[in-house]
């Protein structure tokens, strides 16, 4: 058996991951780190400890607690890390950065430490497109390209980055890095835009479109990501870091009135708001790296994968409901109160 510790494994990604892997690997077992910050929900797993008792276990805690982390690795001897804890949302990084730095940064240098000296095979810092910067109308994001990030967030996965690098080329430690472009799909917090829109859509509420909505993101569906995750993990060359993207670029206004109009709601609820400051105007990643030499490519159409993420919203009331009626209403307030 091989045993994955899987970071941030309450949250978005880390929670669709964690059903992935137990539904596609059974030789390995998980065990799950999260701090439960207001990202990460535990109902985002609900079931998961009965359906799996011997290959699932929870463990609450912090990634940049040192001391806490040297003793679970030490007690557990994990074969592969997957680092997916993080503060993950832009806005939020304008508004505070310090947490982003402890978390984004330091976390990763603390489990890198641990992995290196409790001699973890693996280790995959799941990173971003966002470290590349903001593209103009042509051209794609590829590996080679210098690191140039905008925001607070991107700054500290850039630097999370270089500590991995830094890891592999000083201590000759196994380490690689997936970076992947904007995630949509089920779990996914309602303050990033498609949930946002979706749920607010769905009261009739106003939708907040930041600028003119002509800025561009290239939309992967989650399963997309968790499978080239686990090939980065399995196949992936230490040192290297590899792009992921769904093949989808589209302007944010153009997913909010098809949000809209699959919802039979009025184009007149959309608002536009002052823009986001230091916003990137497009992103889009090249992804031959990981096709070639993994044979890693999206397979769920933006079409199909946005149909089954607004039913999904839509069908599960009582996870929305939840979400909604903590912190994240009053983080909402002041967002979006006078703006
Ligand atoms: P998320 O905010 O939904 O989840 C983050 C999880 O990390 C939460 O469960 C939270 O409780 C946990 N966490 C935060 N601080 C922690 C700490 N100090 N110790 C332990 N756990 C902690 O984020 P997400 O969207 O699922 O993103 C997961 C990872 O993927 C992040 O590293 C993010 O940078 C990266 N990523 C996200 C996207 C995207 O579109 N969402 C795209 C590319 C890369
Ligand atoms: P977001 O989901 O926050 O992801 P990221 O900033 O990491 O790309 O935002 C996606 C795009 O949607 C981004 O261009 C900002 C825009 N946006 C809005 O226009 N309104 C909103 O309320 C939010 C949350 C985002």
């Amino acid at each position: 058996m091989v045993k994955v510790l899987i970071t941030g494994g309450c949250g978005f990604i880390g929670s669709n991951l964690v059903r992935h892997v137990l539904s596609n690997h059974a030789d390995w077992n998980v065990v799950n780190l999260d701090l439960l910050t207001y990202a990460g929900n535990l109902e985002n797993l609900a079931g998961l400890d009965k359906d799996y008792p011997k290959r699932y276990s929870f463990v609450r805690g912090d990634i940049s607690d040192a001391k806490f982390i040297n003793a679970l690795f030490a007690k557990e001897k994990f074969n592969i890390v997957l680092n997916l804890a993080a503060e993950s949302h832009v806005d939020r990084s304008i508004e505070d950065p310090g947490v982003f730095l402890s978390t984004n940064i330091l976390g990763t240098q603390i489990l890198l430490d641990a992995s290196l000296k409790n001699k973890v095979e693996r280790f995959v810092q799941i990173s971003t497109d966002e470290v590349y910067g903001s593209l103009g109308k042509e051209g794609r994001f590829v590996e080679t390209m210098n690191m140039a990030p905008n925001s607070p967030y991107s700054a500290s996965k850039a630097s999370a980055d270089l500590m991995v690098r830094a890891y592999v080329k000083t201590y000759n430690f196994d380490a690689t890095i997936t970076r992947c472009s904007n995630n949509y799909g089920p779990y996914q917090f309602p303050e990033k835009l498609i949930p946002l829109m979706v749920l607010n859509a769905s009261e009739d509420k106003e939708l907040p479109v930041y600028g003119d909505g002509k800025n561009v993101r290239d939309w992967i569906y989650v399963e997309d990501h968790c499978r080239g995750i686990v090939a980065v993990a399995q196949k992936g060359k230490s040192g290297e870091a590899y792009n992921m993207g769904g093949d989808a670029e589209k302007e944010n206004i153009e997913i909010i009135k098809l949000i809209l109009d699959s919802m039979n709601k009025p184009h007149s609820l959309i608002k536009f708001v002052k823009d986001r400051p230091g916003h990137d105007f497009r992103y889009a990643m090249d992804f031959t790296k990981i096709k070639n030499d993994l044979g890693w490519t999206p397979q769920t159409t933006f079409e199909k994968g946005i149909k089954n993420t607004i039913k999904w919203y839509l069908e599960n009331n009582q996870w929305c409901a939840s979400v909604r009626s903590g912190t994240y209403k009053d983080y909402y307030q002041r967002m979006y109160g006078n703006r």
